[in-house]
């Protein structure tokens, strides 16, 4: 399966930070925010990704990821022209998708913790995955309402929420997500919605649920606030254990993608740093 990182918007509630670059460059602690997205479609085993973002952002994810091969992926671009909402990702997608199944994950969402995203990803065939999370303002959020497993009902941003769930920015979709984005009409804040989609999949009786246990953290960045907690909570975690989340680097190695010739050549390369230094630790250890 491939995945699409989107990674684009104004990023306004970040002002001024994001004046000259956007949300998903910024640090999250010690790497770019949108390392953490792409740490997650490649611990599900994901191996080619689109990253798409603005005209003038495409260039600087380009400079900071490359086309993927030092990781032993494929990296791509698109460039959506307008914020036109998350749902325009599998229209500006579509050809990457190519009629395919896709994972669809919002660069400025940072999870952590065991999804089980390899195995959903591996067994899926047909309909739309997506995730629960409860939290305590879920007005801000597309809300799902359950019953057990089953959906009864997803809404975007409700005054009145149904129930303490949050939909995260995190998606499976089959090959019919592009058509079904295509026909949509933009909502009264003038975005092509995800939920949208989603309930599509619903009234097919074909969208699946599938809740975010206690043990898995789900953070946004959108907020000066939230960019903060989610530093000091990558920062408490790493220090605490004394390992890196989201070190695109070991991920890769630790999921076949590099050697550990591949893994040193890479590191040899690097300029002096903490992150550096984590990589000839992680090196070591596994080195024969
Ligand atoms: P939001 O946080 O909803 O929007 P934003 O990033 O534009 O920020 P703000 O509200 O502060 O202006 O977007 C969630 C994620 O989806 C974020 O990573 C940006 C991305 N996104 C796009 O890339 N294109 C879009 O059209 C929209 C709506 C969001």
């Amino acid at each position: 399966m491939r995945g699409i990182v989107l990674a684009g918007g104004a990023g306004t509630r970040l002002d001024p930070i994001t004046r000259v670059a956007s949300k998903q460059l910024q640090p999250v602690y010690d790497k770019p925010m949108i390392y953490y997205p792409l740490a997650t479609l490649l611990e599900a085993g994901l191996d080619e990704v689109l990253v798409i973002s603005t005209p003038t952002d495409v260039p600087r994810f380009r400079e900071l990821l490359g086309d993927g091969g030092q990781w032993g992926i494929t990296i791509r671009y698109a460039v959506q022209q307008h914020p036109r909402g998350i749902a325009d990702a599998l229209l500006v997608g579509a050809d990457f998708a190519d009629g395919e199944p896709v994972t669809l994950i919002l660069g400025d969402n940072i999870f952590y913790g065991d999804l089980g995203l390899g195995g959903l990803v591996g067994s899926f065939e047909r309909g739309a995955v997506i995730f629960a999370y409860p939290v305590r303002d879920p007005q801000r959020y597309g809300v799902v309402e359950l019953d057990g497993d089953r959906v009864v009902s997803i809404e975007e941003k409700p005054h009145q929420p149904k129930s303490q769930l949050a939909v995260p920015g995190l998606y499976v979709f089959d090959g019919r997500a592009a058509e079904i984005a295509s026909q949509l009409t933009p909502s009264a804040r003038g975005e092509l919605e995800i939920t949208d989609v989603n309930r599509r999949y619903l009234e097919a009786g074909e969208l699946t649920v599938r809740r975010l246990e206690r043990g898995v953290a789900w953070l946004d960045s959108g907020t000066h606030d939230a960019l903060l907690d989610a530093s000091n909570f990558i920062a408490t975690i790493e220090h605490r254990q004394g390992v890196k989340i989201a070190c695109l680097e070991e991920i890769a190695h630790r999921c076949g993608h590099l050697d550990i010739d591949q893994l040193r050549t890479l590191v040899d390369g690097m300029p002096p740093s903490a992150y550096r230094e984590y990589l000839e630790g992680v090196i070591t250890e596994s080195a024969p």
